[in-house]
């Protein structure tokens, strides 16, 4: 049995080298207590405020598309789920979004969507090229899975300069719990591989909470984020969506979820870590608290608001009040009133290669 004071000397010791053991990763997870958190969030705020001040980037999430190829046991977007409601935005679409992303202030474009082959490489590439010469000053991001290394090429080179691929899980057993036989743990860090190598500011992350997840299996997750040293990671409680073979299980919880964001923030302290839409969902707070653990990064919707409901990974997904784009001023209010304030720049990370 973990006393406070030992963990606490443990939070210290990750503050100052950066590192943990595996077991000490299961230690401290395992032995999360409320006033162990209080004292963690403390650091993490420090932390953040020292590498990128009081200052929280804003990305425009374009999710452009919601047919999707895979099967995966967790995601509303399925493909075994008829009874979800498809959409695909056209080219134009797109431009339109960051027309009025781009005069609310967004310099950032985050493209994602389904594994959807109605996108071919070439239509992709025409996107990406029209909005790199029409916004020269922004950066644009891909969420779009996993694709050859040819593909990502090709990408990088029409202007993309971020990808978004979580790695979901470590373990591959667990993996495997989680999708079906032709997806692989081991395949999608490859695609992670080609991504950094390719020069992609590149985002990975996992659910907190998804169904058969273990301390040991997020102890292996930090290992491997400490490892590969994204410059982004994206995290989120898991949510049931009740279309999906895990319909009855739990959800993750906030309670860890910002334990796993503040252990992050010490761990990587320059890397980029969004307060996700998922955050927001399970608690009405939810943002603002992930802030306070050491997120640097929102991502409003700016999908047109026709198709926002049906962009749905899980159920009670927020699509109407202020995770949407337009109502980025109440969204600033809310981070001026916890000390902090959206700001308008590309926002590139200070975690460098
Ligand atoms: N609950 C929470 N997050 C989910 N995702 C997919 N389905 C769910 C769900 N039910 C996450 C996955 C994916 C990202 C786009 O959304 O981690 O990588």
């Amino acid at each position: 049995m973990s006393t406070n004071t030992d963990l606490k000397s443990l939070i210290d010791r990750l503050e100052q080298t950066r590192s943990l053991s595996r077991e000490e990763w299961i230690r401290l997870i395992r032995g999360r207590t409320p006033e162990l958190a209080e004292y963690l969030f403390q650091r993490a705020r420090i932390i953040r405020t020292r590498h990128y001040g009081r200052d929280i980037y804003i990305r425009g999430l374009i999710e452009f598309t919601s047919y999707c190829r895979n099967d995966c046991y967790y995601c509303g977007l399925r493909k075994s789920n008829k009874a979800a409601a498809r959409y695909r935005l056209s080219r134009e679409d797109i431009l339109a979004c960051c027309e009025t992303g781009y005069r609310l202030g967004f310099r950032t474009f985050v493209l994602q969507g389904g594994e959807d082959g109605w996108y071919t490489d070439d239509l992709l590439e025409d996107i990406i090229t029209s909005i790199h010469r029409r916004w020269p000053d922004c950066a644009i991001t891909l969420s779009v899975g996993e694709k050859s290394y040819a593909s990502y090429r090709r990408f990088a080179r029409a202007g993309a300069d971020r990808y978004l691929l979580r790695h979901e899980t470590f373990n591959e057993t667990h993996y495997r719990k989680l999708h079906p036989p032709r997806m692989s743990a081991a395949h999608r860090r490859q695609c992670l591989v080609d991504l950094k190598k390719l020069g992609y500011q590149t985002g990975t992350g996992f659910m907190v909470g998804s169904p058969y997840q273990t301390p040991e299996n997020l102890a292996d997750d930090m290992l491997f984020l400490k490892e590969f040293n994204p410059q982004m990671v994206g995290i989120g409680p898991f949510i049931p969506h009740h279309e999906t073979p895990f319909a009855g299980k739990p959800a993750g919880t906030l309670e860890l979820t910002l334990f796993m964001l503040a252990l992050i923030r010490l761990m990587l302290p320059r890397v980029l870590l969004p307060s996700t839409t998922a955050l927001g969902t399970i608690a009405p707070d939810g943002r603002e608290r992930g802030i306070l653990a050491g997120a640097n990064v929102v991502m409003p919707n700016l999908s047109p608001p026709q198709v926002r409901e049906k962009y749905l990974l899980y159920d009670n997904k927020i699509c109407t009040g202020d995770e949407a784009a337009e109502s980025l001023n109440s969204l600033g209010a809310r981070m001026e009133a916890i000390g902090y304030r959206l700001v308008t720049a590309r926002g590139d990370s200070l975690n460098t290669f």
